[in-house]
């Protein structure tokens, strides 16, 4: 992974950056050694290594059983959700017939949204991956049963059966009791990976073969940045990424936007948010993660970007730009003022777009991290997975919370189980 820091040069070069470095060889350690708040939650930090033959064999093997499928409803939320997501949107040919077809369910509670599902689905051959470590999740919960229920009316209750797989706790949760009770065949959550850390597991990685991506690459890209994220030295980008981080926050910068320019990867931007938002945003502390999609959000957020409050920083995942393929056509006439262009790569216009943005960008007081991973493809995505949820615990840590704990979701949750009378 390489971070370039052209475009934030004031913050890198400023006296105290050595400091914040020191401090982030310091949490890297603390991390790495399972010492600090919340260890008992960083199995991740092994997974590209315990994702061996057998374990891919067996995801793959299930993956086979939605394959000629018509539909596959994935039900989850959080962390139990966005991983897969953030892969599949990021790999798929946008509009491509891809088969079977991926759909998204218990991630919130839109009464017209279960409406048009149960009428989209109906008379439709489908399966369900039911996806919750608690195995208590309300969301999730209805979702299952509104969609279980479709399932059995269509197909009967053993053949439903055999088309839901369940992703849950090894030995407890409702889920588990449902699986155990009717059969559904199961993948386990580790009880050290905790939700938002775990696309790795069979959380993400099972929505993610049925999709038909190769789950072999995204693991070998994130076994080569485990490598790359676990040698503590001045070479390791995770930790400069984490140190530049840490130091904007402390000058005032309390707002993040990671901005690309592929339009795939605003799902991967959903689940870069929850990472970040809920390993930090605790005890008053935290940066705020926001994120946008460029150059579409150059014409909405653009504005207050470049001339708004000045709380802001960037971090911007810049993929190599190669499609030769599509070039800007000539027009005879010329009304559109565009033959200037004529004959030109619209990846080039793009490229030249990225780099006026974050020239404009630092000019307007918002420096820009640039994370340069190379193609968009499985391998590097995988990576870039690892190399976030490193540089996140590592954040955390210098930041002085517990990276792994989510105590702030509990809230609503309280007022709403009292609101709807839940005993
Ligand atoms: O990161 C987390 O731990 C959360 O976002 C959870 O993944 C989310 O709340 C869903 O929980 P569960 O998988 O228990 O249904």
């Amino acid at each position: 992974m390489k971070l370039n820091l052209e475009y934030s040069q004031e913050i890198i070069e400023s006296k105290e950056f050595d400091d914040y470095f020191q401090k982030a060889i310091k949490a890297a350690d603390t991390l790495l050694s399972k010492s600090g708040k919340g260890a008992e939650f960083s199995g991740w930090l092994d997974l590209p290594l315990k994702n061996g033959f057998d374990y891919i064999l067996k995801i793959r093997e299930a993956a086979k059983k939605f394959k000629d499928l018509d539909t596959v409803v994935i039900i989850g939320i959080g962390g139990s959700y966005l991983g897969a997501r953030a892969v599949i949107e990021a790999l798929k040919e946008p509009f491509a017939n891809n088969s079977p077809e991926i759909i998204y369910a218990g991630h919130h509670l839109s009464a017209d949204y279960y409406d048009s599902l149960q009428q989209y689905l109906n008379n439709k051959d489908f399966g369900i991956v039911v996806i919750s470590k608690s195995g208590t999740t309300t969301e999730p919960a209805i979702a299952f049963r509104l969609i279980q229920q479709l399932l059995i009316e269509q197909v009967g209750k053993e053949k439903a059966a055999k088309n839901i797989i369940a992703i849950t706790d090894a030995k407890k949760g409702a889920l588990k009791t449902l699986a155990n009770t009717e059969n559904f065949q199961t993948f386990v959550i580790p009880d050290d990976v905790g939700g938002r850390f775990s696309v790795l597991t069979a959380v993400g990685l099972l929505p993610i073969s049925i999709s038909g991506i190769g789950i072999d690459e995204l693991i070998e890209g994130a076994k080569a940045e485990m490598y790359n994220c676990k040698e503590l030295n001045e070479n390791n980008q995770a930790l400069w990424y984490a140190a530049a981080r840490n130091l904007m926050y402390d000058s005032d910068k309390h707002i993040e936007l990671l901005s690309s320019f592929e339009p795939n990867m605003q799902y991967f931007s959903e689940w870069w948010k929850q990472l970040f938002g809920e390993s930090e945003g605790k005890d008053s502390k935290g940066i705020f993660p926001a994120s946008a999609i460029f150059t579409t959000d150059l014409h909405s957020l653009g504005q207050y970007i470049q001339d708004g409050k000045r709380h802001l920083f960037e971090t911007m995942i810049s993929f190599d730009k190669n499609n030769e393929f599509v070039r800007v056509p000539k027009l005879h006439n010329d009304l559109d003022n565009l033959n200037y262009l004529c004959g030109k790569p619209i990846s080039w216009i793009n490229s030249m777009a990225e780099v006026g943005t974050c020239e404009a960008h630092q000019q307007g007081g918002v420096p820009v991290i640039k994370i340069e991973p190379g193609e968009l493809n499985a391998f590097n995505i995988g990576r870039l997975i690892y190399f976030f949820e490193f540089a996140c615990g590592v954040s955390a840590y210098m930041l002085g919370v517990n990276p792994f704990d989510q105590p702030g979701v509990e809230a609503y949750k309280s007022n709403m189980f009292r609101l709807l009378g839940k005993k």
